[in-house]
């Protein structure tokens, strides 16, 4: 044993029990199983080939991944030496399926799809990861891997409305994720305290809308916007590394970034208070006025040209319909030629009218989920939402009455949970206030790995789940330390809800797992939170 790999050895085995080439697989894939005989060797004449020019990306991924966990470059040629083999076999069934198979002499990735093979490659270097003496040789032990994603959609929000995010940031932050095998990444790119992408028919909305602290600088966190062309080169970023940008323009309310820039838009009564920015103050677009659904046609327009995800999120939560649209003469005229009784069939109304600029642009909307209920009377857009709606469940509590009312009325749903997936709660009982947006609830590692995305319900009431979403709001979130802080460890748990099936999910288990990997992000320069508590 090499002093390198025995000091390693030492360092990982007092806090593993058994440390091994399966010690930091994470999520953990729905089949394993341990191969015998010889290790793979890997040597500078080891071949990287692929049998598909879509393969180019992920053959300097793994080229890449061998030099840092070998130390070697491997630059052999056909016939020179081992092999490792990158391929596409589109008879394959699942996008995202994969199998990876190490034996003496050869290494096979093959998945239907080149994202399938990304995914057997990041499970290659989780290999590498938890094995640190075989790495630190050289060495694969054999294994057959055949995995698959328990759900499609596997998500994690950022809000860089609240605080902007540069680029290269959000780029550091897709690094991370797909090593988890995260596939979405929703961009929450307008709110009350930012409008974040440029719209360039309407230069104003981010030469005012951008601006949150006049006196700041361009590259955040209370300023900056994405230029179109940055967007682009974002998209093209996270698509090679499999990750679809969804994203989000939160209407009818979370707009006082447009209304700064267009006063108008508002309700005519709240007109005085529209220019405050960055605060929340339950200010909404005007239903009754044509120009509103005018400017978000053309912006529904540009931001569809630069996202080629199917899907355009248009928030639909917290809307304030009280204060706003039931004091507003126009929206309560509007309410009387329509006949509506509530206030809340507006939103249908103001849905209606929007939703057709989705389906014109070839795409398909999603919106928070918002009911009303006893424990929550939310006034805002409440069952029956058109049918092509994708919902998201996340208010805190109400995930059983979503699931049942999606199911009842046939839309997708993505989870969410308050009670899970919400990152920007604390993770423990005083963990750093300053990065927190709220005191409460806590929401711990281990509460966010007792999540089941199905909720234990019979598989038949599942079917209209497509997945899971991480959300981290950016309140308090000032740059890409808090949120990479906010995001791990809690989005390994969330990682394997959304991959690995219930029957192969242990806590005990990755528990274990989750060292390596914290370790391994802390190399990279990622702050997370040292979750001490689950070693008390
Ligand atoms: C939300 O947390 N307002 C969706
Ligand atoms: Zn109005």
């Amino acid at each position: 044993m090499k002093i390198r790999c025995l000091f390693f050895f030492l360092l990982v085995s007092m806090t593993l029990s058994a440390q091994d080439y399966l010690s930091a697989l994470l999520p953990m894939p729905n089949r394993v199983e341990p191969g015998s005989g010889e290790d793979f060797i890997v040597t500078p004449k080891t071949v990287v080939t692929v049998d598909s020019d879509s393969l180019a990306f992920a053959a300097s991924e793994l080229r890449r991944i061998l030099q840092e966990r070998t130390g070697l470059s491997v630059t052999g040629t056909a016939g020179e030496g081992s092999v490792i083999s990158l391929q596409v076999d589109p008879a394959m069934e699942g996008k995202e399926h994969y199998i990876l198979s190490v034996e003496r002499d050869r290494v096979v990735i093959k998945g239907a799809t080149p994202g399938a093979v990304y995914w057997g490659i990041m499970t290659l270097d989780q290999l590498l990861l938890g094995d640190v003496c075989r790495s630190a040789g050289a060495r694969i032990a054999p294994v057959y891997i055949d995995d698959a994603p328990r759900f499609a959609y596997r998500a994690l929000m950022l809000d860089p409305a609240r605080h902007f995010l540069p680029v290269k940031d959000v780029k550091f932050f897709i690094d991370q994720m797909v090593r988890y095998k995260y596939n979405v990444l929703q961009l929450h790119l307008t709110d009350d305290q930012g409008w974040r992408v440029e719209i360039r028919k309407y230069p104003a909305l981010t030469a005012v809308g951008a601006n949150r602290n006049p006196q700041g600088g361009n590259e955040g966190p209370d300023n900056g916007f994405y230029t179109q062309e940055e967007l682009k080169e974002l998209v093209r970023y996270a698509a090679e590394r499999n990750v679809e940008i969804v994203p989000e323009l939160d209407i009818p309310g979370h707009t006082v970034a447009v209304l700064a820039a267009f006063p108008e838009l508002g309700c005519p009564h709240t007109e005085s208070v529209q220019k405050v920015m960055g605060e929340t103050v339950n200010l909404m677009l005007c239903a009754g006025n044509d120009k509103v659904y005018k400017l978000y046609e053309d912006i529904i327009q540009e931001v569809a040209a630069i996202f080629p995800s199917k899907r355009i999120h248009l928030g639909g939560d917290e809307a304030i319909i009280e204060e706003n649209w039931m004091r507003c003469e126009r929206c309560r005229a509007l309410m009387k030629e329509k006949g509506y009784a509530k206030v809340s069939e507006l939103m249908g109304y103001f849905f209606g009218r929007i939703l057709p600029y989705v389906r014109d642009n070839g795409k398909e909307a999603i919106l928070w989920c918002e009911l009303d209920n006893i424990r929550m009377p939310v006034s805002g857009y409440l069952f029956p939402y058109p049918q092509d709606v994708t919902l998201v469940t996340w208010r805190y509590g109400l995930t059983p009455f979503c699931m049942d009312l999606t199911l009842q009325h046939g839309h997708q749903l993505i989870m969410a949970p308050g009670e899970y997936a919400y990152l920007d709660y604390p993770q423990w009982p005083g963990d750093l206030p300053e990065f927190n947006n709220w005191g409460m609830p806590v929401t711990s590692l281990e509460t966010c790995y007792r999540f089941d995305p199905g909720y234990g319900r019979p598989a038949t009431e599942q079917n209209h789940i497509l997945g899971i979403m991480g959300t981290l709001w950016g309140e308090a979130i000032k740059d890409i330390n808090r949120v990479t802080y906010m995001t791990y460890p809690r989005a390994l748990a969330l990682a394997e809800a959304g991959w690995t099936r219930m029957e192969f999910r242990k806590w005990d288990s990755f528990r274990e797992r989750l060292y390596p990997n914290l370790m391994n992000l802390m190399r990279h320069g990622v702050s997370v939170r040292a979750p001490f508590e689950i070693g008390r």
